[in-house]
């Protein structure tokens, strides 16, 4: 009995430390078995306060007038490395969401834009090494995120919704990362219908919670 109950524990601490997880705890995370997992602090229509435990990705940057594109290069680059493109040789599976950092440049001035694919469980712990120079493994730390969803497409919408993202968490009187916001995909350019999208931005100091919500 008591060893029993030790295994219950063991299995629990684990489930809670995974973050990367079945897509079927979240309903827009529908295009991939693995999604990233994350705890919502507090949201209403406006945004949303989520946690985001440590994990690890696999990046490229590229630097281009273009944001479109700097990342239709780094899909590229990235989807070589999970095609087999890395030092064991071995294809890994595709896990949303896709982030993008973007960087507020203005009209025809150079980004520099950082793709990320989140690396699957089975090699959140020991990735295999890139074979592209250009492509190398990030992990970003335990952290909040302030989070507008959207559907429709994600591209020319983003940095709308990034405005009105930072609009909002000004009038919550807010503190934020400013420089850079995220754009967030979970699906692939294929689907048309019924899309999940958002805009992150990183919380500074002490997360605000959206004044109308709860
Ligand atoms: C994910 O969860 C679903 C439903 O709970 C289950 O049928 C499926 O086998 C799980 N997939 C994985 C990869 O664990
Ligand atoms: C990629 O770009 C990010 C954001 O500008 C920067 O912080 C990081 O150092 C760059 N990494 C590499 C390997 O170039």
């Amino acid at each position: 009995m008591l060893f029993l109950s030790g295994l219950v524990c063991f299995f629990m601490i684990l489930t809670a430390e995974a973050r990367v997880g079945n897509s079927s705890q979240i309903d827009f995370c529908t295009e991939t078995q693995e999604c990233l997992l994350f705890d919502v602090i507090c949201e209403s229509a406006e945004y949303e306060v989520r946690h985001y435990n440590s994990v690890k990705w696999v990046s490229t940057n590229d630097t281009s007038i273009s944001e479109r594109v700097a990342t239709v290069k780094s899909f590229y680059r990235l989807f070589q490395y999970i095609s087999g493109k890395n030092e064991l040789g071995v294809k890994i599976e595709m896990t949303t969401p896709v982030v993008v950092r973007v960087p507020k440049v203005s009209f025809f001035e150079h980004g520099t834009y950082t793709m990320s694919f989140l690396l699957p469980s089975e090699y959140q712990e020991d990735p295999p090494k890139p074979t592209n120079d250009k492509v190398y493994i990030h992990s970003t730390p335990d952290m909040k995120m302030y989070v507008k969803s959207y559907g429709g497409m994600m591209f020319p919408t983003a940095k709308r919704m990034s405005e009105k993202l930072v609009k909002a968490l000004d009038s919550s009187k807010a503190t934020y990362k400013t420089g850079y916001y995220y754009r967030v995909g979970y699906n692939s350019p294929f689907t048309f219908l019924e899309r999940h999208n958002e805009v992150w931005t990183d919380v500074d100091g002490e997360p605000v919670c959206p004044a109308s919500g709860n």
